[in-house]
């Protein structure tokens, strides 16, 4: 199933594909409801710096047409340490407003993104994600995803960082092998 026909997720959301401005916009709107905005900005224009080009996707509600999730991804090299020479979906950011989670948003997000890399011919799915986002983990987790390795100091070059600079790079067999 491609994202553009998958206009229904859970009976009430469609999947809007918007410009990278649109939706950096939004997300930096949501994680303000759970990150500092200092070092989201940091975060923000680290990711602007990276030349591949962005997808990103917003779940709107269909009845308020209010937006209620996003994620930002790439296609590009893996950052993996095995060696994948292929392409990756890479996913930048992925939040569920704080009002809407436990609801499977998230979850219909990553499952278009991950039909969306297969319609490319892109078989893995990665990210890095800090040790201490116990949430964003028990979801990643839950969803099929196992770690690859561990970065002592990941999240460096954002100053006053104040969750721990550890992340746990992530990795999706999208073939499900
Ligand atoms: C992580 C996040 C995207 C999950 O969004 P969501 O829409 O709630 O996810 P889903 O409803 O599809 O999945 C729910 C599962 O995620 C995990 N989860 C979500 N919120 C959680 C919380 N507060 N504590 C523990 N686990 C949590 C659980 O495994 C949960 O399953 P359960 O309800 O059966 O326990 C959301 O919490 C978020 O936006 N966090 C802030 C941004 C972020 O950290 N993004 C990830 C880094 S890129």
């Amino acid at each position: 199933m491609s994202l553009s026909n998958n206009t229904n997720i859970l009976g009430k959301y469609k999947i809007v594909e918007v410009t990278f401005n649109l939706c950096v916009i939004f997300l930096e709107e949501v994680l303000l409801e759970y990150f500092p905005r200092n070092y989201l900005n940091q975060y923000i224009s680290i990711c602007q710096r990276n030349p591949s080009p962005l997808l990103g996707y917003i779940l709107v509600d269909i009845e308020t047409n209010k937006m209620v999730a996003g994620v930002l991804a790439r296609r590009q090299k893996s950052k993996g340490i095995t060696n994948y020479e292929n392409d990756v979906i890479y996913i930048e950011m992925l939040a569920t407003k704080s009002q809407f989670t436990r609801q499977g948003l998230a979850k219909g997000l990553l499952e278009e993104i991950g039909d969306l890399g297969s319609d490319m011919g892109v078989k893995r799915i990665e990210l890095h994600v800090s040790i201490s986002n116990a949430a964003a983990i028990n979801f990643y987790y839950k969803n099929g995803f196992k770690m690859e390795t561990k970065e002592k100091d990941f999240y460096r070059n954002v100053k006053d960082y104040q969750g721990s600079k550890i992340a746990l790079l992530l990795v999706k067999n999208l073939t499900g092998t």
